[in-house]
């Protein structure tokens, strides 16, 4: 493993360069405008995985956007390691908010900006480039797959017939996967707990059209105010949400466990600056770690209706819409969850107003172990590059594969990133540090070291 060092030297240009020019397609999979860019991605990352070295590369068709495979055989008697990351990004809007364009990658301060720089072509390329190098220098310990999937962004729904179809061809020891956030570049952290997630969209009607909001102001129910009453009365005072059921299936995180979890260096003060924010706001009885992870929770993520344009329309609206997300924790189920919603939404809603409620995506979430050989690879590889033992740390987002591969294809993940949560994902001006580009590339080979001589061990 000594000569990778001196290789990711001389290269570090080229893979940068072509980092950037993955960036350039904008493979957003939510917008059906863009299909044929995030299909040219596909063929862009199957040509990279052919040129690293990869054998049977092949791009694998789903309903919708495919998986790109690869994977290089060493010997069937060695460890194998599943990569798994995405090549899809999210919508870039608001466009107006970026200092650059999103798809036309810059490298400014010591950072990369453009959609998908960090989520999750940046980091699904570390593992591409690490590829590389083991291959030129001869030194892949193990076998290694690629499943590279092209929908994550729009809830993988296709992802678990591929799994299920294709088990033999996805046999592996470990699942890793490089789509999260570290505590900083000083404290690497390895995350061990996703949330899950269950997202619907609501509808409420009330007049058969939009009305003179003089002439029919006062006397007919405003959707929109009736929405906005609805939406309110789905926390309590304390910030805990108010579905009958909710909390049922929630775990209660042991003391020791929230103790751990307070050892982890935060500071709230550099948090609210970070955010321009003068308060946090959370369920009561939680820090603001634990509101992030082992706590769940409901937004709103966009409500509309009514006149949005310039200047002033005087207009009583037939309807409201929002889009409402909630994250859920170990032990609650996200179809369970949905229905809670709808039946409550439904409940709630006054004589008034129809109120339509659709699921959309949703996710379980996933604890990943910190015994396993595979964690404890992955924290020797980074204490090796880092000088410093990462914090297993729970964190607050979603990657619904994660409990789904575990279910169908029987192999748990280890949760590799490299990113921060500064790195602005899914917003305007996303980033990825060019230090956590190579960190990541210098760090992945040696979990494959790692890897390969605890297996031998066990
Ligand atoms: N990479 C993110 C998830 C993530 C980000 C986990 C940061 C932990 C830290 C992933 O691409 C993502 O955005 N997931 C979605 C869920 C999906 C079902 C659309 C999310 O969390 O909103
Ligand atoms: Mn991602
Ligand atoms: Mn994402």
């Amino acid at each position: 493993m000594q000569q990778l060092k001196p290789y990711l030297e001389e290269n570090k240009e080229r893979f940068l360069n072509e980092l950037l020019d993955l960036l350039r397609i904008p493979s957003v999979s939510a917008d059906e405008k863009f299909k044929d860019d995030v299909l040219r991605t596909a063929e862009a990352v199957k040509q990279r995985l052919m040129e690293a070295g990869a054998d049977a590369v092949e791009i694998c068709p789903t309903k919708g956007y495919p998986v790109v495979y690869g994977e290089k055989i060493v010997d069937a008697k060695l460890p194998t390691v599943l990569v798994y990351g995405h090549y899809d990004v999210q919508p870039a809007d608001p466009y107006e908010l970026w200092n650059s364009p999103p798809f036309e990658p810059v490298v400014k301060d010591g950072n990369i900006y453009a959609r998908g720089a960090c989520d999750d072509k940046g980091q699904m390329y570390m593992h591409v480039k690490a590829f590389e190098m083991m291959m030129q220098n001869n030194c892949l310990p193990c076998n290694v797959k690629f499943m590279i999937e092209g929908e994550e962004e729009v809830g993988s729904v296709n992802l678990e017939t591929f799994a299920a179809e294709n088990k033999n061809k996805l046999k592996a020891d470990v699942i890793l996967i490089s789509d999260t956030s570290m505590i900083s570049n000083d404290v690497p952290s390895i995350t061990t707990g996703l949330r899950g997630l269950a997202y619907v969209e609501v509808e409420v009607t009330g007049p058969n059209r939009d009305l003179h909001s003089g002439v029919y102001g006062g006397a007919v129910a405003n959707p929109i105010n009736v929405l906005c009453d609805m939406i309110a009365s789905l926390h309590n005072n304390d910030r805990s949400i108010n579905i009958p059921g909710f909390y049922d299936d929630v775990e209660t995180v042991s003391a020791e466990e929230r103790a751990q979890m307070a050892k982890a260096p935060f500071s709230i003060e550099e948090y609210k600056q970070h955010l321009e924010i003068n308060e946090v706001l959370g369920e009561d009885g939680y820090t603001t770690l634990e509101r992030v992870s082992i706590r769940p929770t409901l937004d709103v993520n966009g409500i509309w209706g009514g006149y949005t344009g310039q200047g002033a329309k005087t207009v009583l609206p037939s309807k409201a819409f929002a889009k409402i997300s909630m994250r859920l924790v170990p032990n609650q189920q996200s179809e369970k969850i949905m229905k809670l919603f709808e039946e409550h939404f439904k409940k709630i809603a006054p004589p008034y107003v129809k109120v339509k409620v659709t699921p959309h995506h949703g996710g379980e979430a996933a604890v990943t172990p910190t015994d396993s050989i595979a964690y404890k690879a992955a924290a020797i590889a980074m204490e090796r590059t880092f000088g410093k033992t990462p914090i297993p740390l729970r964190t607050g987002g979603s990657i619904p594969i994660v409990t789904m591969f575990e279910k169908v294809l029987g192999i748990k993940s280890v949760l590799f990133g490299f990113g921060l949560d500064s790195d602005a994902i899914h917003s305007p001006n996303e980033k990825f540090g060019l230090f956590n580009y190579y960190k990541g590339i210098e760090t992945i080979p040696y979990f494959y070291k790692y890897f390969t001589e605890l297996s031998a061990k066990e």
